[in-house]
This record gives structure tokens, C-alpha cells and sequence, in this order.
């Protein structure tokens, strides 16, 4: 609210304490005063946790994200099952393949690890939200997000690319595929290839603003998708970057996008609520693996209280305006937020 809509008179302020009559701490005074007036609420319902899949194996717990393992198909109803018991609406899934290569073939293979993994979730819980992440950067054996010729990441050439893993995914059964890439025209050419492969109803959540951060570097130990050459400045977008946002947002909005994405969340506040007061369009923000990390490793040190740091960064990542989460925190939160204050 801008300050004029109140307008304080000044000289009554400047009477004394026995003078004021406006007084923002009567209402902070009790609990559940502070209930009452609350402008932002985290919910279960805006939350989405991502979940790293790998074939077979031992579930491995994640050496920079403490707490978040790799999952190898065979588990994952059952975390599943406990993701969905929490309440949680809907998960996203990242493969670590059984081999890499120049293309990135199992990115769209039948019986890729992603596609494994939705069918084991559909399966054991068909009411819970399967979001796939659709990139070829697990998949290559150089670690880009698309086919690489003479160095250069070439644009055209991967749209196809990832219009097959799309329809892969959506053969499978995911509910809603994510595209990461930061390919111009990614989602316009996802759409028609789903459209065209008979997957009107699957949706496209499109990671509209990526930028280019560090804030990702836990999240490629897990999914081993670091660069082998180079880095992702080239396609992913240059962190001071705000108006062209609003532009990657309406181009993806235009492609038929169903939900756009910011990414990351804390660094980029100011990113979702320009995009937030620009578009009606529903609104993702992605809480990323630094973000998270970040968190966890002061908590461990005894330097931050990890849940009411997690909460309030969640809750300010709300206040931009987002209306979903993607975060690593999903299941603590879901626990937090049942137990209350
Ligand atoms: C794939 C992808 C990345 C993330 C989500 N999808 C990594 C990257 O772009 O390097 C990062 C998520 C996180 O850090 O939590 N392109």
C-alpha cells in the first residue's frame, strides 16, 4: 500500500506518545491478532517437490542437499504414497540416466528413467500431480540443455529434440511437462508435438525466466548435469536481467504456456512480482538447490533455525506472488505448517 492511501497527519504524530492514534503494534500484540491481519499465507496446496529418479540401486542421500536422495524407481511409490500423504499436490521428476551420449537419448527413450518413474507413481498414486522436467543436460554426455555442433548449442536443432522427450513423457502419463532448456520456442514446439501426438490435456509449465545462476550447483552434484565446456550464459538468462523476463514470460504465454516459471526464487523477488502484476497467467517460482542447501548447512553448523528460516523464505517467496513452490523443503513445510505455530 503506498504511503498516501493512510496519510499519517504528522503534526498529531509529533503531539507525544499520549497523541498517537496510529499504533501498528496493537494489532502485533497478540497471536491471534497477528492471525487476523496476515496478508500472505503459505499452504500446503502451492507446494511442489522435486524428486531426482535413477533406475536401480540403493536410495542415496544427495552429499550437498542434506535430506533429498536419489530415488531409484523401485522406491518411489512408497515415497510417493508419503508425499501424497503429507498432502502434497504434486511432485517433479529429474532422471539421472543409465548412459549419456551426444543426443541425449534417453531423455525420450520408452523406458528412460523418467518415464520408468511416472509410470511407477501413476500407478501406485494416480491422484498425485506427475510434473516432469524436460532437458536434455542429464542426458548428454557434454551436459548441455541441447544439441551441441562445433561448440555451439544450437536451437532449432533441439526443439524436436524436445518435443519427443515431451510426448515421452506424456506417453507415460505425466500430467504436466516442464520445459528447462531456455531454447527459443521450446514451448510452441512441445505444444504442437504433444497436440500432434494426441496430448491436448497435458500441460506445459515453462521455466520462462531461467536465469544463468550458481544458485544451481547443489542440484548438478544431484543430477550430474554440469557443463563438460563452457557455461549455460549462452541460452540461460543474465542475472540482472528484470524487463526481458516480462518478454521470455509473454513469448511462453503466447507458445501456450499454462503456468510460467522465475527461476531461482530469493535472488530473483523483484523478477516474480513484476511478472506477478504483469500476467494473470498461474505463477510457479522455483526455491532452488542453493537455496535450499544454503539453509540446510548453516542449520547444521547451529548458525540459522532451519524452520523458521525455511518458512519465512518460503512465505516471502508467497509475498511476490508466485501461486505455486517448487521446493526441496515441500515435505518439512507440509509437517511444519500441520503442526502450526
Ligand atoms: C535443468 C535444470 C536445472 C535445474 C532445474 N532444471 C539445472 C541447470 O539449469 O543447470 C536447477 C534446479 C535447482 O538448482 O534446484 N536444466
Amino acid at each position: 500500500m503506498e504511503a498516501s492511501r493512510w496519510a499519517p497527519d504528522t503534526t498529531e504524530l509529533r503531539e507525544g506518545s499520549a497523541g498517537l492514534s496510529a499504533r501498528p503494534r496493537r494489532l502485533r500484540r497478540l497471536a491471534n491478532l497477528r492471525r487476523l491481519v496476515r496478508e500472505t499465507r503459505l499452504v500446503i496446496d502451492n507446494l511442489i517437490y522435486p524428486l531426482f529418479v535413477v533406475h536401480d540401486g540403493p536410495k542415496e542421500e544427495i552429499p550437498s542437499m542434506p535430506g533429498i536422495h536419489r530415488w531409484p524407481v523401485e522406491l518411489l511409490p512408497a515415497e510417493a504414497e508419503e508425499v501424497a500423504g503429507l498432502d502434497i499436490p504434486a511432485v517433479i521428476l529429474f532422471g539421472l540416466p543409465a548412459a549419456k551420449d551426444a543426443q541425449g537419448s534417453e531423455a525420450y527413450a520408452a523406458d528412460g528413467v523418467v518415464q520408468r518413474a511416472v509410470r511407477a507413481i501413476k500407478a501406485a498414486v494416480p491422484e498425485l500431480v506427475v510434473m516432469t522436467d524436460v532437458c536434455l543436460c542429464e542426458y548428454t554426455d557434454h551436459g548441455h540443455c541441447g544439441i551441441v555442433r562445433d561448440g555451439q548449442v544450437l536451437n532449432d536443432e533441439t526443439l524436436d529434440v524436445l518435443g519427443r522427450v515431451a510426448v515421452s513423457h506424456a506417453v507415460a502419463g505425466a500430467d504436466v511437462v516442464a520445459p528447462s532448456a531456455m531454447m527459443d520456442g521450446q514451448v510452441g514446439a512441445i505444444r504442437a508435438a504433444l497436440d500432434e501426438a494426441g496430448f491436448p490435456q497435458v500441460a506445459i509449465l515453462a521455466y520462462a525466466a531461467k536465469y544463468a545462476s550458481a544458485f544451481y550447483g547443489p542440484f548438478r552434484d544431484a543430477a550430474d548435469s554440469a557443463p563438460a565446456f563452457g557455461d549455460r550464459r549462452g541460452y540461460q538468462m543474465d542475472p540482472p536481467n528484470a524487463r526481458e523476463a516480462l518478454r521470455e514470460v509473454a513469448l511462453d504465454i503466447q507458445e501456450g504456456a499454462d503456468i510460467v516459471m522465475v527461476k531461482p526464487a530469493l535472488a530473483y523477488l523483484d523478477v516474480i512480482r513484476r511478472v506477478r502484476d504483469a500476467f494473470d497467467h498461474p505463477l510457479a517460482a522455483y526455491n532452488v538447490s542453493g537455496e535450499y542447501s544454503m539453509v540446510k548447512a548453516a542449520a547444521q553448523r547451529g548458525w540459522i533455525d532451519e524452520r523458521a528460516a525455511a518458512l519465512e523464505m518460503l512465505t516471502a517467496i508467497r509475498r511476490a506472488g508466485p501461486d505455486m513452490i517448487l521446493t526441496y523443503f515441500a515435505k518439512d513445510a507440509a509437517r511444519w505448517l500441520r503442526e502450526g505455530d
